[in-house]
């Protein structure tokens, strides 16, 4: 007999502008136990000085904040309106195909102009360099959301913006490329011949098919090589101002589940790749969870990139060459090259420090799973609610399926919540292979994982 399920209203629960959190919250300041610093190529903790030639002084500062609340400026609150705040759905066609008495909520990110979550930190992140007088922005994009929503962000702000772009997705997303072009971006394929970083990765390999680390060491080495300090460098993902900046997401679901009359959620769940939405959409749970409440934290990362569930915690550069610091984090090895997956936004050999440190500390408990699960969730997802997810949150999705399914074997009413950082509309490449039968899963080998740590075995142990 299948489960009465109670009609909801509403179906999906919308804040007002006025509602909107007003301050963004920082976890470095709940721990426990203080964050390990970055380190420089001495081995000694970076300075802000150091980090200048790079990044602006106000994104610095807030990189190294350890207060717990940082006001949103206006302007940002101006220009996040145009989408914020975000849904927050009642999955009821999804509970009905899986007849479970779980209750499924989905934080849709994928409303944004451009489709997911990025949007959230590319806003900041340009608002910071316009006013401290940055004229070019410089980064690296993995599936191309990163790249378009920064490009987006730099027009808003009157930047320009260059994006190097992981070659597989490069190839697999031409649309992304468009879209950057349309909002005014330029888009490159990494390894290119235009730096000495991705020159030295094509030497050896002339089909590389790239990876974040190359396309970050790209982007860094272009904007250090400006001894004007107009061109800066931004990164979508990993650094502690950048997981500040999502924090948005989780804040405004906790008012959401509140107005959806939930006590509190007993599972929440997002991808991680370089850990931003992750972090966004689950650190204010991490609040409450070290404040004493009984909540399951899971971070879902590719079992062909099992950087949290089969990596070590060690000191490791977040680049291919060495032009970031150390940052202490669950690594798989710079050197690592994820096998070209479609979700390739989750393609990094690292992990955020603070996502790092809430996962050692047992705070976010951290699972992989291989894309062929993931697109079968898509796809049902797509057919009971509608929205095709970005190959990302695909992988929240099917960990949030699996979940309503244990709940049903438990017979247990749980609550359960996860992140869709985006949707898949600039992803059907993927759909199309899946849906042909052509999606394979791929594990590395504990050889090969092996081998991809050999190149952090000489760096300071945290
Ligand atoms: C839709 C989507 N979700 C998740 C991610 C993973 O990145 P992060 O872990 O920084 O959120 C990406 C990265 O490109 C993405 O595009």
């Amino acid at each position: 007999m299948s489960i009465q399920r109670k009609r909801v209203s509403p179906v999906k629960i919308v804040l007002s502008e006025s509602q909107m959190p007003r301050q963004w919250y920082n976890l470095a300041a709940d721990f426990r136990t203080p964050l390990l610093p970055p380190l420089g190529p001495d081995g000694k903790p970076v300075t802000p000085e150091m980090m200048s030639a790079i990044f602006p002084m106000n994104l610095i500062e807030q990189e190294m904040t350890s207060d717990r609340w940082v006001d949103i400026p206006d302007e940002i609150l101006q220009i996040l309106y145009r989408w914020r705040p975000s849904p927050l759905h009642r999955a009821l066609a999804l509970e009905e195909l899986l007849d479970t008495p779980a209750r499924i909520y989905y934080k849709n990110e994928s409303v944004s102009p451009a489709g997911s979550h990025k949007l959230n930190t590319a806003i900041a992140q340009a608002y910071y360099n316009k006013i401290a007088g940055t004229k070019n922005i410089t980064t690296e994009t993995g599936a191309g959301q990163w790249g378009s929503a920064l490009s987006y962000a730099c027009t808003a702000m009157g930047l320009t913006c260059k994006v190097y772009m992981v070659k597989v997705s490069f190839e697999q997303k031409p649309f992304r490329k468009m879209l950057m072009q349309t909002w005014g971006g330029t888009c490159i394929a990494s390894p290119s011949n235009l730096t000495n970083a991705g020159r030295a990765v094509l030497e050896k390999d002339p089909n590389c098919p790239g990876s974040l680390a190359i396309a970050i060491s790209e982007a860094v080495e272009e904007a250090v090589a400006d001894k004007t300090g107009k061109t800066k460098y931004a990164l979508g993902s990993v650094l502690n101002h950048v997981m500040l900046h999502q924090t948005i997401i989780g804040q405004e679901t906790k008012k959401q589940l509140e107005l959806a009359g939930e006590k509190q959620a007993d599972v929440v769940i997002a991808c991680a790749g370089g850990g931003s939405n992750l972090a966004g959409l689950t650190f204010p749970f991490c609040k409450d969870k070290i404040e004493g409440d009984n909540i399951e934290i899971i971070a879902v990362e590719p079992e062909s990139c099992p950087t949290l569930t089969r990596g070590p915690f060690a000191y490791d550069i977040g680049d291919m060459s060495g032009m970031t610091p150390l940052l202490p984090m669950y690594t798989l090895g710079h050197e690592f090259i994820p096998d070209p997956i479609h979700a390739g936004g989750l393609r990094y050999h690292g992990m955020a420090p603070l996502v790092s440190k809430a996962v050692a500390d047992k705070l976010i408990e951290p699972r992989s799973i291989g894309q062929e699960e993931c697109f079968d969730a898509a796809i049902k997802f797509a057919r009971s609610e509608g929205i095709v997810p970005a190959p990302e949150s695909s992988h929240a999705l099917a960990m949030a399926m699996r979940e309503a399914v244990k709940a049903k074997e438990e017979g247990k009413e749980k609550v359960i919540v996860f992140g869709l950082s985006g949707h898949g509309l600039l992803d059907l490449v993927g759909y199309d292979k899946y849906l042909s039968g052509n999606i394979k899963d791929h594990e590395p080998s504990p050889e090969q994982l092996a081998r991809s740590l050999d190149c952090i075995k000489n760096f300071p142990k945290p």
